[in-house]
């Protein structure tokens, strides 16, 4: 039996530490490959070398306070200068540095809350109009804000936000609009020129989560693609989250959060002067930040430059091209929207989807899936990489392989029990007992997870959202502790 870890009696030398480091990632999926089509946005081995050298140049400089650091402050000001005039803005556009999409998103519900607090005073319980192909960044935001979270249906077809389910479902209490350029499960982008003159006619603030999409979008345009307009140059629009993580391919940790301007901006900002301590003001979450993801940022922007990102969108473009035409050409696969970015979901009406995934992913491909909401059935989602290009032909034929093995997979029968025993129930009636039979059904061990997945994504698909956040709740509480 290993031991249990504890701080070392005496520092190790830097090579067993780095091995040691180097160990715990065997169990990691092989990223470098390019067979993971999710979670990793890869620049290639030259320009990851530039950004790791970056981040470690930075990891020390704290942007808590950019008057003993303004190397900080010049940073974060070059990126928000380049990311206004990436997104249309003019001069008057502000914004700042966060962690990434989540954490601006939180902002910018912050500001929109704290903006109607001051000026709606009225306004007791404050509400935010979300499609429901809205990022789940923003329910969080809502949880932590104690905003409600009002949900729109969307187009069934295309899978946008409708403009008319948006405005049917504000109220006195509607604080802020959001629409999404892309939505991250269908890579489609929400008429956002229909919802901008909805929000002037409403005098409302609208939010464009274009944490996935924004910094693309605009290289797609270049190239030919037909992307509807969704920045700064759509009158209505007062906020937008681009996250440079994505695909801007910066280090993890880097988004921005831009307002149209300085008015707007002031209800991010916090500031505590009624402690002991040195006055805080921060216009983020982070208080202490290091420098790393700033930097790492910066250099991703000059390293690959206007000219870099231009080829990658035209790479990117072919390769999900050639994806969706062979899903739409399939006859067992259906696509779901029309894509407008290198996001690709599919789902089948004659198989199991979860098994297809897990059969890719014992050839050594990894395929996301994702669960049944509203008028979205579960699905595949391939996230594309300009790194994975060379992998198409490859990709697409063991698809096809798959789904012939899936065919043959036993499907929709746990379901049904499970629909059966818990569709009805309650969250709150769902006790340890109940949970624990859950997991169990679903071949849960403890918090080890079966090889293949496929029975855990059909329960969960299986029961409402409710129930689905419950169950995983659990299964996380359960898979954080420590090492025995
Ligand atoms: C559209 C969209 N918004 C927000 C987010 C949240 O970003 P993050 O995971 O960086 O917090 C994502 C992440 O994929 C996204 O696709």
């Amino acid at each position: 039996m290993s031991e249990a870890p504890r701080i070392p009696a005496k520092g190790w030398s830097k090579d067993a530490v780095l091995a040691a480091l180097e160990r715990f990632k065997q169990d990691d999926l092989p990223w470098r490959e390019a067979r993971t089509w999710a979670y990793v946005y890869d620049p290639g081995p030259e320009a990851e070398d530039v950004i790791k050298s970056a981040f470690t140049a930075f990891l020390t400089e704290n942007a808590l306070d950019p008057t003993v650091f303004p190397s900080t402050l010049a940073l974060e000001n070059e990126l928000v200068a380049m990311a206004a005039a990436h997104l249309e803005g003019d001069a008057q556009v502000v914004g700042n540095f966060t962690s990434g999409g989540t954490e601006s998103i939180l902002l910018a519900v912050k500001t929109a809350r704290d903006r109607a607090r001051a000026l709606r005073p009225e306004i007791r319980e404050p509400e935010i109009v979300l499609p429901a192909t809205a990022h789940a960044a923003f329910h969080k935001a809502c949880h932590y804000l104690d905003v409600k979270p009002v949900i729109a249906a969307i187009d069934p077809r295309t899978f946008k936000a409708d403009a008319g389910a948006m405005r049917a479902a504000i109220t006195p209490n509607t604080i802020l609009l959001v629409g999404s350029a892309v939505s991250y499960a269908h890579g489609v982008v929400d008429p956002i020129e229909e919802i901008g003159a909805l929000a002037l006619e409403k005098d409302l603030l609208l939010h464009v989560d274009g944490c996935m999409g924004g910094f693309l979008l605009p290289y797609f345009r270049r190239c030919g693609a037909p992307v509807p307009r969704f920045a700064f140059d759509v009158p209505g629009v007062t906020s937008i989250s681009m996250d440079f993580h994505k695909y801007a391919f910066a280090a993890k940790g880097a988004s921005v959060i831009l307002h149209r301007s300085k008015e707007l901006r002031r209800y991010q900002i916090y500031a505590c002067a009624s402690w002991t301590g040195y006055t805080v003001i921060n216009p983020t979450v982070q208080s202490t930040k290091s420098g790393g993801p700033l930097a790492a940022a910066w250099a991703a922007l000059h390293f690959i430059g206007d000219d870099g990102y231009l080829k990658v969108a035209r790479t990117v473009l072919e390769m999900t091209r050639r994806i969706a035409d062979h899903v739409d050409a399939h006859p067992d696969l259906r696509l779901l929207g029309r894509l407008e970015m290198n996001l690709v979901a599919f789902t089948s009406d004659a198989l199991s989807v979860f098994h297809v995934i897990d059969e890719m992913k014992q050839r050594g491909w990894y395929l996301q899936p994702q669960l049944a909401f509203g008028d979205s059935k579960e699905n595949v989602h391939l996230s594309i990489n300009p790194a994975s290009v060379r992998w198409v032909d490859a990709l697409l034929r063991d698809l096809d392989a798959c789904v012939e093995r899936a065919k043959g997979m036993p499907s929709g029968a746990l379901a049904a029990k499970i629909r059966a025993a818990f569709g009805e129930m309650d969250a709150s009636g769902l006790g340890a007992e109940k949970v624990a039979g859950l997991l169990q059904m679903a071949g849960v061990q403890g918090s080890a997870l079966p090889g293949r997945m496929a029975e855990i994504n059909e329960v969960l698909n299986a029961l409402p959202a409710p129930l689905r956040e419950k169950l995983l709740v659990e299964y996380l509480n359960e898979l954080f502790r420590q090492p025995i």
